[in-house]
């Protein structure tokens, strides 16, 4: 049955999502809080800057009021970056029907507090019921209908099942999950590990370093997130490893982009302010260090990451100092 939706955020991955959940005939909002952007989109029916050839039906709607995008929805959908979760979460307060599933499909974790993007949501909204949504999904790809693999999860598992069936077609297939914690934390810390191999890029080194950083990636996000609560079986799937794939390797990944302009010799701020989008795995890297550091967690790649963002390292040296490290089992 076609449901009532608003997409929260009108970039890439909002525009993709609006596109796909017309195709499955809901009946899509979008809001922005840019006004520009509303403009265009009411304009042109696409997002040029951000999206560009993936063509919006007619019949949807755009706006720039966060009350209209919300009330009456029966899901809505945050796809703003992460640093902007908590502010646009705070302005939906008071306006999310009681029933309605609010979704959330950014990537990020918040330094200092440690939230993931589903308590910051719960926290300033007070929503019910809550659905991650996530997985290795490129929004170019999902936008032009490309088969795509991503997961639903929530702890109520029958919100984790409705997103699963409004979002779910014939090339966009949709798992569930009972783990969203360990889905946030691997979809937040895999950004980090895509700026150490874009890095790696950068410095003109090949697929063994890659494939290393991949590998060894993985073991140290799985390590935090299990500490943590997540489950060990999450981050061998779509949301853990999966996810880490596609961003390692994909010159769609803003985290790989950036790395791979450190890696030549910009600063982190350099190296954003050319990829002109928010790379999110440098807000992450200081929260996952200061969440490993409390867990007496060792996180040796997201270290050095931090070291090259924010204390100037030279990203050679940080390459070396994992190699130099003391000789370890793989498997402990
Ligand atoms: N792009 C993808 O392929 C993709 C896929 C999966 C998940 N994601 C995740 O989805 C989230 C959004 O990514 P994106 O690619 O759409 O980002 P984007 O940079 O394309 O979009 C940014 C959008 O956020 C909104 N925005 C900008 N500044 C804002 C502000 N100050 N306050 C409120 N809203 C503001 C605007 O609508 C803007 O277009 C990220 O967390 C990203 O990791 C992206």
């Amino acid at each position: 049955m076609s449901k009532n939706i608003g997409v929260i955020g009108a970039g890439s991955w909002g525009t993709a999502l609006a596109k796909l959940l017309s195709v499955n005939e809901h009946n899509v909002t979008v809001y922005s809080a840019i006004s520009q952007e509303i403009d265009m989109l009411k304009e042109f029916h696409e997002q040029k800057e951000k999206l560009p050839g993936v063509i919006l039906p007619d019949d949807m709607v755009f706006t720039t009021d966060i009350a209209e995008a919300c009330e009456d929805k029966d899901v809505i959908v945050l796809a703003v970056p992460s640093p902007f979760t908590r502010s646009t979460a705070r302005l939906m307060k008071g306006h999310i029907p009681d029933e309605s599933i609010v979704v959330s499909v950014a990537k990020g974790l918040e330094d200092g507090s440690f939230s993931t993007l589903s308590e910051i949501i719960k926290e300033e909204t007070e929503a019910r019921h809550i659905v991650v949504l996530c997985g290795p999904t490129h929004a170019e790809e999902v936008g032009t209908g490309m088969p795509t693999a991503i997961v639903a999860g929530s702890k109520d598992i029958k919100d984790a099942e409705l997103v699963q069936d409004i979002f779910m077609n014939d090339s966009f297939r949709v798992y569930t999950s009972d783990d969203p914690y360990g889905m946030e934390l691997g979809g937040a810390l895999k950004n980090v590990i895509a700026l150490a191999a874009g890095i790696g890029d950068g410095l003109g080194y090949g697929d063994n370093t890659k494939a290393a950083l991949i590998t060894r990636g993985i073991h140290e996000i799985a390590r935090l997130g299990v500490t943590c609560g997540g489950k060990k079986e999450t981050f061998e799937g779509l949301t853990g490893i999966g996810d880490l794939i596609v961003t390692c390797a994909s010159m769609h990944s803003r985290n790989r982009r950036a790395g791979i302009l450190i890696g030549k010799g910009m600063s982190a701020d350099e190296a954003m302010a050319e990829v002109k989008q928010v790379v999110e795995g440098v807000y992450s890297a200081k929260a996952a260090m200061h969440l490993a550091k409390k867990h007496g967690v060792s996180m040796p790649i997201i270290e050095q990451v931090n070291l090259v963002l924010f204390d100037g390292k030279d990203p050679a040296e940080a390459m070396y100092d994992l190699m130099r490290r003391d000789k370890k089992a793989e498997v402990i």
